[in-house]
């Protein structure tokens, strides 16, 4: 499973002072650690599980399930017996046990520079206490869920603990989401709830929240299954006391006080205000009810596998699923991956970038930082804004030591080449991290030599919504790096690599990726829809998780992700991946992202339709288009050669930045009709695109 020996040349090694002092300092450790973890479960985390609060010890197995649909229904449980609360080990327990009362717990950066705050844990465990005590007077109670739709302040962490705090189950919905999105959400998870804001800025660009929400409970009023209350945050309307959101019913009698604290930002005064609506049988102020409410609140004791969370994730059917998590599993996944993925030592400043509104901001910003008692950098804004180096000068000023961000924002900032990075010093960076799809090697060791300047591992982090936490991932000092490749399991993860008829492939190999038993932080089930997860994940090859992803394992063990399975092509009978000729294609120095999907061919079966984004400024040519085929074809091979390709100076992506290779597949095929667009952040790429079309392609 894990190699005896990793090769020492041709990869990339954490430099000495990193590996001083490190939890995991070497391969040898962590082939040690990783084989107990299989071997040993119940001892491997029985020892993670003491530097946490139970108020009851589990008694069962730590971790009993049924991975084959064969044999009955799939079930994963973790610590059968033991009671606990996630919020109360996130903040009590480091604030008592660990003395972390005066340790920030967040810096706050808003979209506007200058616009800031620093929150201690005390201090959050008193605004989480004041608002679980809110929660609790309207009326929501354990096991209910509540909707949080909001940008990316305190108080959206302060609403999740609060609703952990009590046991309530949290559904966050992407503040990006529409209001379709978000009703769709609100609807299938029954929420008796929304808590929300009047509304933020996104770089220059004003987002009325409240107005949007309102639409999303309009629509749940229509179909007769109203939601009860909303609860606003004044975010931005925090320092215009005479905004219509002052003065619901009751009106507010003064601004909260520790928003005064806030520095006044002179830019947003100039700004259009947030519309904000009001209706009094609904709406709730955040601040008027926080504003009465006791700094106490004992935590609600939940069982191991009581619900912590749902957040939604898109079904290849259109309908997005509800990926349930649980208590007990999650904190020790989330916790121990954060530990050891980023190696994270006390007087560490973790940023993430991501928003909360994705699992790695529940996993990576909230939870797993949390419980180990980590300062992170909670980021409002753009990279973009106000100008390509933000990034670097919110590293600068914070002396951030572990930065984890997307791929896609990488490339980005590649883009406008190493002079906005190198305004700013970063020489407090220490490890880097990606996730959300595969890196390209070319951004890979843009990131690596240019913002990292060749002194920071990059740690690779494959995982999804559903797994929780990292599942595939270098340690910062333990794992040689290959560029591109997520390395290695993390512990109690056992993956293979099946080929379509679902038998194991051994040694250097490719097909679908799957994993063999349970890990603490996997998903329970898609909620209210059991049936659906059984079949999402269990049945195509019984007894395995299946990630719908391609992988291949080189001949040193490593994992190298190819993309999902949807987006593997069969080419002549030989499996190729999408991600395999984008990165041949954006090694190119005149392009600057690539995108590749699947048209069907008489004779190869599939062949090749490549979109390609080019650098700022370079001009498409069929001379241009000669070389890049010529590119693909010695890179891979005469088998990868682009059939078709097209200019597109804009990809169709998700709000999170994923690219919709669903809609490009449409376009190659010449198919007007895309399906469900409803996620796609700018819907004017889709006509440019049809008219930028390969004229050879009919
Ligand atoms: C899918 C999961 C996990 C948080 C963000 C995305 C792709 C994720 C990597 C990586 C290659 C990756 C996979 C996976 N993915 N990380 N390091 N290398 N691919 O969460 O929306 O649930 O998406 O993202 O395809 O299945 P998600």
């Amino acid at each position: 499973m894990i190699p005896d020996k990793v090769p020492q040349e041709d990869v990339y090694h954490a430099p000495q002072d990193l590996v001083k002092g490190a939890h995991v300092p070497n391969f040898e450790k962590y082939k040690e650690l990783y084989l107990k973890s299989i071997q040993s479960p119940e001892e491997f985390w029985g020892d993670i599980a003491k530097d946490f609060f139970w108020k009851t010890k589990h008694t069962g197995k730590f971790l009993d399930y049924n991975f084959d649909v064969t044999k009955g229904n799939i079930y994963i449980q973790c610590m059968e017996g033991a009671t606990t609360n996630i919020c109360y080990n996130a903040l009590d327990w480091n604030i008592h046990q660990r003395n972390l009362g005066d340790k920030v717990a967040f810096y706050w950066e808003g979209n506007e520079p200058g616009d800031e705050l620093k929150v201690t844990y005390r201090e959050l465990l008193h605004q989480v206490c004041k608002f679980a005590n809110v929660l609790k007077s309207v009326g929501v109670r354990k096991g209910d869920r509540v909707s949080i739709y909001m940008p990316m302040v305190v108080e959206l962490v302060v609403a999740m603990l609060a609703c952990a705090r009590i046991g309530a189950v949290h559904s966050i919905v992407f503040a990006g989401f529409s209001a379709e999105s978000l009703f769709e959400r609100i609807m299938d998870s029954q929420c008796s709830l929304l808590i929300t804001a009047d509304g933020f800025y996104r770089g220059d660009k004003l987002i009325s929240l409240k107005l949007i929400a309102d639409d999303a409970l309009q629509r749940c009023r229509d179909k007769g299954v109203p939601v009860e209350k909303c609860i606003m945050l004044k975010h931005l309307s925090k320092e215009q006391p005479d905004s219509p959101a002052a003065s619901p019913s009751p009106p507010a009698k003064r601004p909260c006080p520790d928003l005064q604290e806030t520095p006044k930002d002179k830019v947003r005064k100039i700004r259009p205000k947030a519309q904000v609506p009001w209706n009094p049988e609904v709406d709730l102020c955040w601040h008027t009810l926080v504003d009465g409410a006791s700094e106490e609140c004992e935590p609600e004791w939940c069982a191991s596998e009581d619900p912590l969370f749902i957040l939604y994730t898109s079904g290849s059917t259109g309908k997005p699923k509800g990926v349930l998590h649980t208590v007990s599993g999650y904190m020790l996944y989330a916790a121990t991956t954060f530990k050891l993925v980023f190696d994270y030592q006390p007087d560490d400043v973790y940023w993430c970038t991501a928003d909360i509104g994705w699992i790695t901001g529940h996993s990576y910003i909230t939870y797993g930082p949390l419980t180990n008692g980590a300062t992170s950098v909670l980021f409002e804004g753009l990279p973009t804004y106000p100008d390509m180096s933000r990034m670097w000068e919110i590293v600068d000023k914070y002396q951030v030591t572990k930065f984890y961000t997307a791929p896609t924002a990488i490339r980005l900032l590649m883009k406008y080449g190493s002079a906005p990075v190198q305004k700013f010093r970063r020489d407090s960076l220490k490890v880097l991290g990606t996730v959300g799809e595969p890196i390209n090697p070319e951004a890979w060791q843009w990131y690596y030599s240019v913002v990292g300047e060749k002194k920071c591992p990059v740690v690779d982090t494959f995982w999804q919504t559903e797994t929780g936490g990292h599942v595939l991932t270098p340690l910062p000092a333990a794992t040689p790096m290959k560029p591109g490749s997520a390395t290695f399991p993390f512990f109690g993860v056992v993956p293979a690599i099946l080929n379509e008829s679902g038998e194991e492939l051994e040694g250097p190999s490719e097909g679908y990726l799957v994993f063999k038993q349970p890990w603490p932080g996997i998903m329970r089930t898609v909620y209210g829809n059991h049936q659906r997860f059984e079949a999402t994940y269990f049945q195509k090859f019984p007894g395995y998780y299946v990630t719908g992803d391609g992988c291949r394992r080189d001949q040193d063990g490593y994992f190298w992700i190819t993309g999902r399975i949807d987006d593997m092509l069969n080419v002549s009978g030989h499996l190729l991946s999408t991600a395999e000729v984008e990165s041949a294609l954006v090694e190119h120095p005149a392009v600057s992202e690539a995108a590749v999907v699947g048209r069907p061919h008489p004779v190869k079966g599939e062949s090749l339709y490549c979109f390609v984004t080019l650098i700022d400024g370079v001009a498409y040519s069929t001379t241009l288009e000669t070389e890049l085929k010529q590119q693909v074809r010695e890179k891979i091979g005469a088998i990868a050669t682009p059939d078709y390709m097209q200019n597109a100076p804009g990809l169709p992506k998700t709000r999170s930045g994923k690219i919709m290779r669903r809609v490009l597949r449409k376009i190659a095929r010449n198919e007007r009709d895309l399906g469900d667009v409803s996620t796609l952040a700018d819907s004017s790429v889709i006509d440019q695109l049809f008219n930028n079309r390969c004229p050879t392609a009919v």
